[in-house]
């Protein structure tokens, strides 16, 4: 795992926009996720499109999750946050679980379908939970899991209130799982603050265990991990982190 520590969100945000450019060139297929983490590279990117020319024609795109017991046109309904935040912008049409399906369980297996029927994902961006989820994975999740229903914890349910109406904040979600995740070829984590401080140094320093889910970015054989410092500062191997990136032979790239 490759572990980039930036000065600010926004650099981390040129790092990420840096990632994911290769495959949009390529004409890959994106794996995105929603919340405040990614928000400095899709700006990035909706600033190369616009001022670069960078065109996302030949590319495709599959959200990690999406929320159950919205309607799908709620404002906080994870395909419209990914068209406000991003794809609207670049002209991208994003693919996502429906979280308003009558039949869930279904729902879950035809999203894998798909999944599998686009080659699967080339480049997959993940935020962190502070309670560890990946995805929404939460604590106790099968490391092997496949897209399903997951209740939300508590913890996660006040960390996403402050987009909703107080009797509104949902309890459930459809998420890929993550034995999915990591069929993804490149997972590309990013997180900022010191509220992601603690929940990152367990994931990529701690043992590999659901109680942490996102420790199983450890078993992932190319997973870069983007850090503002603030999330980075309870890492006991920063300075290693920092040697490794500030001495990356030229012909490596991430
Ligand atoms: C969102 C997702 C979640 C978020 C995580 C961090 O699609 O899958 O795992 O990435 O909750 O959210 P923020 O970035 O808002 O702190």
């Amino acid at each position: 795992m490759e572990v980039v520590i930036t000065a600010t969100p926004r650099e981390a945000g040129v790092v990420v926009a840096d990632i994911l450019e290769g495959t949009v060139r390529a004409g890959g297929t994106l794996g995105l996720a929603t919340g405040s983490s990614p928000g400095p590279a899709y700006d990035e990117l909706v600033r190369r499109h616009r001022e670069e020319g960078l065109s996302f024609a030949g590319c495709r795109a599959f959200l990690l999750d999406e929320y159950v017991g919205i309607p799908a046109g709620h404002p906080q309904a994870y395909r419209q946050v990914i068209r406000r935040m991003f794809s609207d912008h670049v002209g991208l049409e994003v693919a996502g679980p429906d979280g308003t399906a009558t039949d869930l369980v279904t729902e879950a297996t035809a999203y894998e379908e798909s999944l599998r029927r686009a080659g699967g994902v080339d480049v997959q961006l993940l935020g962190i939970g502070t309670d560890g989820h990946l995805g929404f994975n939460e604590p106790g999740s099968s490391l092997a899991s496949r897209t399903r229903v997951k209740t939300l914890t508590e913890q996660t349910r006040r960390d996403n209130a402050r987009f909703f109406a107080p009797e509104e904040v949902p309890h459930h979600v459809l998420t890929q799982g993550l034995g999915t995740i990591l069929e993804a070829a490149h997972l590309v984590l990013v997180a900022t603050g010191e509220g992601k401080a603690g929940t990152v140094a367990a994931a990529l320093e701690g043992p590999v265990s659901a109680f942490c889910p996102a420790s199983v970015l450890q078993l992932h054989p190319h997973v870069t991990t983007v850090l503002d410092e603030p999330a980075a500062a309870r890492l006991r191997l920063v300075d290693y982190y920092r040697f490794v990136h500030g001495h990356k032979p030229s012909w490596q790239g991430y």
